[in-house]
């Protein structure tokens, strides 16, 4: 399916409407692994403070996608507008500085680095006073630092992880890890926020903490564009699902609607069962996923 036109404003999930304004907006997307596409004319748009979950079976596209979205592939074809405007051209780190901030799919933590650092990794280049400026200790270097340690210090209070800002990255168990980069991601003030898959080997104890972080940064008018298997934490945190297979959109609403379509019971099951809504959590990718779309492999 090519186009997937959002509305001008989407009811959340506990019926709240969201701005109408896009912060992000995928025009037929297209990308290819030498000749394999992976992902064929996406076209979707994420409102201020709406959160979009991106599912669908493994290797239908959801990461490359939010790659491309990031600059961390190249794209065959497609046009990539953040807040209006095109920023298909730029490398990841200059999208990142006009507002794009993500998560892995793996966690992704310089082991070396207190947490505090690693966080304040994401708000690098946020009116940054310049290199000469932190080369001679500038005033407005040393002031610039102590306000970047506080928003991180302030990011990690949001994720509860306040009490581990001098700690080593390598000393995190994975839950940790996983609030971590999101501290980091958050800390940037983004316009939107790229999750891949932020519960995945979570258990529902800590996904429960996850769910008001994705909650406050859209309320706070950032948009979520989240691939998640977990149908329980999307039907909590989504306003719209849309759903991925073989790298098209096959459908798209809310997380009810998506889990009652023909087409996407067919997609992940081949029709032969209804799909599954558990928290699921404790499972790793490669085997079924933790959580909510029981797949077919
Ligand atoms: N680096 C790569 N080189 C070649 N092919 C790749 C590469 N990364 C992904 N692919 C292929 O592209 C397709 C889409 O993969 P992708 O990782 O985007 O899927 P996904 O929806 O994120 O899956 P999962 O739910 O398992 O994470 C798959 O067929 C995959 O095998
Ligand atoms: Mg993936």
């Amino acid at each position: 399916m090519a186009g997937v036109e959002v509305g001008q404003s989407a009811a959340g999930p506990s019926g709240e409407s969201v701005a109408a304004r896009k912060v992000l907006e995928l025009r037929h997307i297209e990308c290819a692994y030498g000749g394999l596409r992976s992902v064929a004319d996406v076209s979707l748009s994420v409102a201020a403070g709406e959160v979009v979950a991106l599912v669908g079976p493994n290797g239908a596209g959801k990461t490359t996608l939010l790659n491309a979205v990031s600059g961390l592939v190249a794209m065959r074809g497609g046009e990539v507008i953040v807040d209006g405007e095109d920023v298909t051209g730029l490398p990841a780190w200059r999208r990142a500085r006009k507002g794009i901030a993500r998560s892995f799919q793996l966690v992704r933590l310089f082991p070396d680095l207190t947490v505090g650092a690693n966080v304040q990794l994401g708000a690098s280049g946020k009116s940054h006073p310049g290199f000469i400026a932190s080369l001679l200790h500038f005033p407005s270097h040393q002031r610039y630092r102590r306000q970047t340690a506080a928003r991180a210090l302030a990011a990690l209070e949001s994720v509860h992880l306040e009490e581990k800002n001098g700690d080593a990255g390598s000393a995190l168990s994975h839950g940790q890890g996983r609030r971590v980069e999101l501290a980091r991601a958050l800390v940037g003030e983004p316009k939107i926020l790229l999750l891949d898959e932020p519960t995945s080997g979570l258990h529902s104890g800590v996904i429960k903490d996850i769910v008001p972080v994705v909650k406050s940064a859209a309320g706070r008018g950032v948009g979520v564009l989240l691939v998640e298997h977990n149908l329980k934490f999307v039907g909590e945190v989504a306003h719209r699902v849309i759903v991925l297979h073989h790298g098209e959109i096959i459908a798209q609403g809310t997380p009810t609607e998506v889990m009652r379509d023909a087409r996407v019971i067919e997609a992940y099951l081949g029709g032969a069962v209804g799909i599954k809504a558990t928290d699921g959590s404790g499972k790793r990718a490669g085997h079924t996923k933790e959580a909510g779309l029981a797949q077919r492999h």
